[in-house]
């Protein structure tokens, strides 16, 4: 089948960045984060779209209940351990980075770090060509690395940008893993943990096995894999359930946090006396872990 990244910018990096500039005008505080450079990056074709009230029921009538609630929380999820990261991590890398803006939003704070994103090059080359178009200054400290994860060598790419072995580092791999095959997974954590100094961080979410077998029926655990598929950019991996603490075992890692639907639910969309203002489609979970 046709990777639609090989031919165009990639259609769920788009559709992401068009539910974080939705979120960004929420009245509501709970559905409300941060991105207001989406706001600006957003191809002027979605600008109206992701405005309407439909947007939301679209995203979750073509992708899945509670999908843009799950990105709304993995965005403030993620948000948050980049405001709290401190000057000893000197090198941020962001993988299959789509039109994630943290390297701008964050730019004070990390700005004695050096940040590298690599994506697939039509999606990267698309949100180059935004900033371009949109003036937004890129920070000397960013480095862009195009790069296929199922196709080409990832400790060269990096070690030709200049990134540096065993120094502590935040690895971020936000909607990446699902997309990709399972031998590629394997060789990008592996050099992952060849590289990262002691106490690196690896942010990543991931899909559950039995979502991407499609065997779940519970209308919040459900992605339309079928979807994804016919857009190009299908599902392919997954960590059973429990077997989380031993993938990240194979590669050095230990867990820090582990939060599932319920989790952000809790964390993300409910206040003190109780009430929760959205549900968060299961069939994902976000993970922090940390360098041995
Ligand atoms: C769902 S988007 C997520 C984008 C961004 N991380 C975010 O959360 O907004 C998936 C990203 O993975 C990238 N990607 C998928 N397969 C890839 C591959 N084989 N090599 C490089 N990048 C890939 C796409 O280009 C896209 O930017």
């Amino acid at each position: 089948m046709k990777r639609r990244i090989d031919v165009k910018e990639s259609f769920t990096a788009e559709l992401t960045c068009a539910c974080r500039v939705t979120s960004y005008y929420e009245k509501n505080p709970y559905l409300k984060s941060d991105d207001y450079v989406a706001t600006k990056i957003i191809p002027p074709s979605k600008r109206l779209l992701v405005r309407s009230p439909f947007f939301k029921k679209l995203v979750a009538s073509r992708g899945g209940s509670g999908i843009y609630e799950y990105i709304v929380c993995r965005t403030k999820y993620i948000d948050a351990i980049f405001q709290k990261l401190d000057d000893s991590f000197t090198q941020i890398l962001i993988f299959g980075a789509g039109f994630d803006t943290r390297a701008l939003r964050f730019q004070e704070k990390l700005k004695k770090a050096t940040v590298y994103e690599l994506d697939a090059p039509n999606t990267q080359n698309a949100k180059i060509e935004q900033y371009k178009k949109m003036h937004l200054a890129i920070p000397p400290n960013l480095k862009f690395i195009a790069i296929d994860f199922e196709k080409e060598t990832l400790d060269q790419k990096l070690r030709e940008a200049g990134f540096q072995a065993n120094q502590r580092s935040l690895f971020l791999l936000e909607a990446l893993t699902m997309y990709l095959d399972a031998p590629s997974v394997d060789s990008t954590f592996s050099i992952i943990s060849a590289y990262a100094g002691t106490g690196s961080l690896i942010v990543f979410d991931y899909a559950y096995a039995s979502a991407i077998r499609g065997e779940s029926d519970y209308y919040l655990e459900k992605v339309d894999l079928k979807r994804a598929a016919k857009v190009g950019e299908p599902w392919k991996f997954g960590i059973e359930e429990g077997q989380l603490e031993s993938f990240l075992a194979k590669y050095g890692f230990e867990l820090v946090d582990q939060s599932d639907a319920r989790a952000l639910e809790k964390r993300f969309l409910t206040n003190q006396n109780g009430k929760q203002y959205g549900r968060v489609n299961a069939a994902q979970c976000l993970v922090t872990a940390r360098k041995k």
